[in-house]
């Protein structure tokens, strides 16, 4: 099955349960418009691609696993938009959920698709509930402090932000969940599965690169969210401060030290070809060719 259709099956199927009698319809609208249209949905793609290079044995676990994460991460976009965080109106092409639903219901959208996320994970879990525990506990660190989304959102509220700490925590712990997710739920045991994390880390690292990268050089209606911010909020922003030449450099080194963490199993070979299709594509979107980065570089060391 196309990979991208079971993702979005399995995300309609762990939401629709919201829509019952007695539910407020209004915020269970804000919850769908926060989830779909989809982004990029790369989470879950990781996700389901490392499992399957395992070798999924149990039906529907790694769904759950994946759904977990992209729900995540569809709750740090929308409180990430709030007005307290990054104040952004638009998200994905259309209205961000709070500018769409108002504050409060963005708020408890987000908050709902936190929940959503772990009760999904345990109900796949039912044909295999000894991974469960390691499921949830991969998770949770990749969302909570010290290290996940909430400890780098943290990081935004201190007088100073050391960078490495700050990108691997608000976007690399999520990267590094969804690998290790997609090891756990196919069987792995907690050595074999620890072995994925770098290479989580070092995709999701290269992602936010690529991000910053995005918030320089791209436009809103190509990006589908406000550009030029993370300068205006005070943001780090690594296409900012070390220009694009060295910051394209940090993100083909992420991207070759990713490549080369993935830990040997039956389906390596097809998990590198599709890392390398993501990253073409990530290269595409910021529009930035090496050879344009390899003169931008030139031409700051002149
Ligand atoms: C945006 O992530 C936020 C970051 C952590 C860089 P994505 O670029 O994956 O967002 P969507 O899911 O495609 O909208
Ligand atoms: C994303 O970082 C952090 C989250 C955990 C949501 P950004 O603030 O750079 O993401 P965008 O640019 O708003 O998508
Ligand atoms: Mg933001
Ligand atoms: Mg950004």
């Amino acid at each position: 099955m196309d990979l991208a259709f079971r993702v979005e099956r399995a995300l309609r199927a762990a939401l629709d349960p919201m829509c019952a009698p007695g539910a407020p319809p209004r915020l269970a609208a804000a919850v769908y418009h926060s989830v779909f249209p989809a982004g990029a949905r790369i989470r879950p793609q990781l996700c389901l691609r490392v499992a399957s290079a395992v070798g999924e044995d149990v039906p529907g676990l790694a769904d759950g696993a994946a759904v977990a994460v992209e729900l995540i991460h569809c709750a740090s976009l929308v409180h990430d938009d709030l007005p307290c965080f990054d104040a952004a109106t638009t998200r994905r092409g259309q209205p961000s959920t709070h500018r769409a639903f108002g504050e409060p219901l963005a708020v408890l959208a987000g908050d709902q698709l936190i929940v959503l996320a772990f009760e999904v994970l345990a109900r796949s879990a039912t044909a295999a509930p000894a991974r469960l525990g390691r499921l949830v506990t991969t998770l949770a660190r990749g969302v909570g402090m010290p290290y996940g989304i909430i400890a780098g959102q943290g990081w935004e509220s201190e007088p100073s932000i050391p960078t490495t700490l700050y990108r691997r925590a608000k976007t690399g712990a999520l990267f590094e969940a969804a690998a290790l997710s997609g090891a756990i739920s196919a069987g792995a045991d907690a050595e074999r599965a620890e072995a994925w994390r770098v290479f989580g880390q070092r995709i999701g690292e290269a992602y936010q690169v690529a991000d910053d990268l995005l918030d320089v050089l791209s436009d809103p209606a190509s990006a589908g969210k406000p550009v030029g911010r993370d300068g205006v909020l005070g943001r780090p922003n690594v296409a900012c401060d070390l220009g694009l030449g060295a910051s394209t450099q940090l993100f083909e080194q992420l991207v070759q030290s990713a490549i080369e963490a993935i830990p040997p199993c039956a389906g390596r070979e097809e998990l590198c070809d599709w890392t390398a299709g993501v990253v073409e594509r990530i290269r595409r979107r910021v529009r930035l060719s090496e050879e344009e980065a390899r003169q931008e570089q030139r031409t700051s060391s002149a």
